[in-house]
């Protein structure tokens, strides 16, 4: 891309058009007006329904023979967790920014080779963490980092569904994205306690986590609830932040005796935020506020601009790293045993 391009001109390329690409992000690309100029799917018949569905000039079944032929800027893959390292890795090759859905690889391993590769070649990679861009927990970060607010010192983090019968799956797919949120609000991972409980061909998980910063989370990540729950509490000086699901959040403020409990009754002490939905606005939209507009606008903004794109892969291998140790603890309750960081892996 030319000096002086914008997101609009980036020429992307998309690898998977299967449900989440084709219920989210081919349409929030549309949404952006992005450039896609050519998707991928091993299943050529499904490449060619979504080229001609959202108007894109070419379709292909191989990945290699769409970075061959199409002058790319940037290429998007979404599949299957070990899909995304093995395409990733091709895509890093070729020298192209890469936008790699969550979890970036089914292993830890895997993650671990696509940030060496990113790393030898000065390739930028992000993570589709989308739920860092959703607007709820925008909101909650910008009032999290406020003086008002004060130092964040516990999260409560809850992010559940219905039966899951793999542990592994389970991490992979939901797991990740509670262990990046809470990395994203308290800071590295130190330490921490996980309990873990297989129930009825499912499992029910709960961390305690100490952050580098001196700050708590407890973070919730069962299979055991009627429908997708999600919900977080951050604790400041005598503040909270309390968000339910992606469409609300509060902000209750601290009394100005933080020895006294705020009023409340006082209209002064707590703000809401919800979204609108009565305007067809794009900020309004769903895609929108759960993040995929937003994460996908970013990514493209990163390459136009040439700044490194965020969450990048390293985010993605600290997810990963949590999801592997709750993935090899022992049913009850036990130790984290986190991958052993030297001082400056923790720093870097
Ligand atoms: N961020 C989110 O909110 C969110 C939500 C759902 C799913 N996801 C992620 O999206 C990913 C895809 O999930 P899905 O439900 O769309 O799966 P899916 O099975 O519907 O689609 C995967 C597609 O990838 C294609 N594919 C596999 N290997 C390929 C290859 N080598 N080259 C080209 N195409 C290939 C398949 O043919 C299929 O069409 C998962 O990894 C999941 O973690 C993210």
């Amino acid at each position: 891309v030319s000096g002086d391009a914008g997101p609009g001109d980036v020429r992307l390329g998309v690898v998977g058009a299967g449900a989440h690409s084709t219920g989210a992000l081919l349409p929030s690309l549309r949404a952006m007006e992005a450039c896609i100029v050519a998707i991928c799917d091993r299943d050529g018949e499904l490449a060619s329904q979504r080229a001609r569905a959202f108007g894109i000039p070419a379709s292909y079944s191989d990945h290699q023979a769409m970075l061959a032929a199409e002058a790319l800027d940037g290429v998007i893959v979404i599949g299957p967790p070990a899909m995304h390292e093995a395409v990733g890795l091709d895509v890093i090759a070729a020298g192209l920014p890469l936008f790699v859905e969550k979890p970036p690889a089914a292993t830890l391993a895997g993650a671990l080779r696509l940030e060496q590769a990113a790393a030898r070649s000065g390739t930028p990679v992000m993570v589709g963490f989308m739920k860092r861009y959703a607007k709820v927990y925008r909101r909650a970060l910008q009032i999290s980092r406020s003086a008002e607010f004060g130092t964040p010192r516990l999260l409560r983090l809850n992010i559940s569904h219905w039966r899951v019968a793999e542990l592994r799956e389970h991490m992979l797919l939901n797991g990740v994205h509670a262990f990046d949120l809470a990395r994203h609000f308290m800071g590295e991972v130190v330490a921490g306690t996980v309990a873990l409980r297989p129930v009825a061909g499912s499992h029910v998980a709960a961390l305690l986590l100490e952050h580098a910063g001196g700050g708590f989370s407890q973070v919730t990540v069962s299979a055991s609830e009627p429908r997708y729950q999600e919900s977080a509490e951050i604790e400041g000086d005598c503040a909270l932040i309390r968000t339910r699901g992606l469409s609300e959040l509060r902000y209750l403020r601290s009394a100005p005796d933080k020895r006294q409990a705020a009023e409340p009754d006082d209209e002064t002490s707590a703000g809401i935020w919800e979204p609108q939905s009565s305007l067809p606005y794009l900020e309004h939209q769903s895609l929108y506020i759960q993040g995929y507009i937003p994460e996908l606008r970013a990514f493209a903004d990163a390459i136009a601009s040439g700044r490194a794109p965020v969450p990048g892969i390293t985010e993605g291998v600290r997810a990963m790293e949590l999801a592997e140790a709750v993935m090899a603890a022992p049913a009850g309750l036990s130790a984290l045993q986190l991958p052993n960081h030297t001082d400056d892996r923790i720093l870097r």
